[in-house]
């Protein structure tokens, strides 16, 4: 072989060749938006630090949901912000028929049908009055297994709005097998669970905390039952369990700081895996991006096609809008 190669230089001289080798390849259908929509407010509200993302209105929500179909974007994952004085210690807004992602699924599912899978985040946090993902136990710590007949109630109430997926995000144990037995009870068997298996107790989640208005009491953290940073391989543990359990979809949360995580869990199971790029990460790119210090479109696409290189099927990522016009 004459020295130097130029073997894998040739493969890089022009687009369409670069196009044409291209192993990962970034389309519409891998997105899904996160969304918020937020109960008793006449017009949609800005969230300030994640520019671009708004509290919806019900209007407004499904006029962007229909915008997003007409974009191509297969999926959205629905988040409630209610109403201040509707939280309690147990977070019942969560479940009530008139809560707000109820009502909202409902609207979608009349409004757009089965154009965009409709997902929505099961927890309770947004709705606690203590701002944890769960019921307390005396210790003032989520009590697991007293909150998993919760997430039942909450899944039957969010399949019987609408929902196609329901998205469990408390790391609770046992959350998806109490989940699947609930809906299947209530009639719900084609109802999927999407579970954030392997979520990290992270900084990243700042943004998504003012964009549901939740404050955890007393100053408090979810490292009690979401995942340490400093681990791997007990993703792989909680992902099998999920999925012995009966999950239909896995997600790793954050993303672009765990692909080594996401590398590996796509190796280690055979449901889809999604990766959730959360508000930090798409905070950060904003914020670069409005000093002129990075070129934002072309970090987006980096950003999110590197997500989908490490393994990921499925990318929730608050660029699901701009990628999907630019795409
Ligand atoms: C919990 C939940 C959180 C996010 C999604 N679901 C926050 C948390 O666990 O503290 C974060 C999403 C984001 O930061 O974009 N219901």
């Amino acid at each position: 072989m004459p020295f130097p190669d130029r073997r894998l230089r040739r493969l890089r001289r022009t687009p369409a060749l670069r196009r044409l080798v291209a192993e990962t390849r970034l389309g519409v259908d891998d997105l899904v938006a996160p969304l918020f929509v937020r109960e008793g407010i006449e017009a949609p509200q800005p969230i300030a630090s994640l520019p671009g993302v708004v509290q919806h209105t019900r209007e407004s929500l499904v006029k962007e949901v229909r915008e997003l179909a007409e974009l191509g974007v297969p999926g959205l994952m629905l988040f409630g912000v209610p109403a201040g004085e509707t939280k309690d210690a147990s977070g019942s807004g969560a479940w009530a028929e008139d809560g707000i992602v109820q009502v909202a699924l409902s609207d979608l599912r009349s409004e757009v049908g089965d154009a965009v899978v409709l997902m929505a985040d099961l927890c309770l946090d947004p709705y606690t009055d203590h701002g944890h993902c769960g019921v307390l136990d005396d210790r003032g710590q989520p009590d697991n297994d007293a909150t998993l007949e919760l997430y039942g109630r909450v899944a039957v109430a969010q399949a019987e709005a609408g929902a196609d997926v329901v998205a469990p995000s408390g790391m609770m144990d046992g959350q998806v097998a109490a989940i699947r037995a609930a809906l299947d009870t209530a009639g719900h068997p084609g109802t999927a669970i999407l579970v954030y298996s392997a979520k990290y107790a992270s900084a990243l989640y700042g943004p998504f905390r003012e964009a549901v208005d939740t404050t955890i009491a007393g100053g408090g953290d979810r490292r009690g039952y979401q995942q340490d940073f400093r681990n791997a391989r007990e993703a792989l543990a909680e992902v099998a369990e999920d999925v012995a359990e009966g999950a239909d979809m896995v997600m790793v949360k954050p993303a672009l700081a765990y692909l080594d995580v996401i590398a590996a869990v796509r190796a280690g199971v055979d449901v889809p895996v999604a990766a959730y790029h959360v508000s930090g990460e798409y905070a950060m790119v904003k914020a670069a991006a409005e000093r002129g210090w990075v070129d934002g479109a072309a970090v987006a696409l980096e950003y999110v096609g590197a997500i989908k290189r490490a393994g990921a099927d499925l990318v929730v990522t608050y660029l699901a809008r701009e990628l999907a016009e630019s795409l």
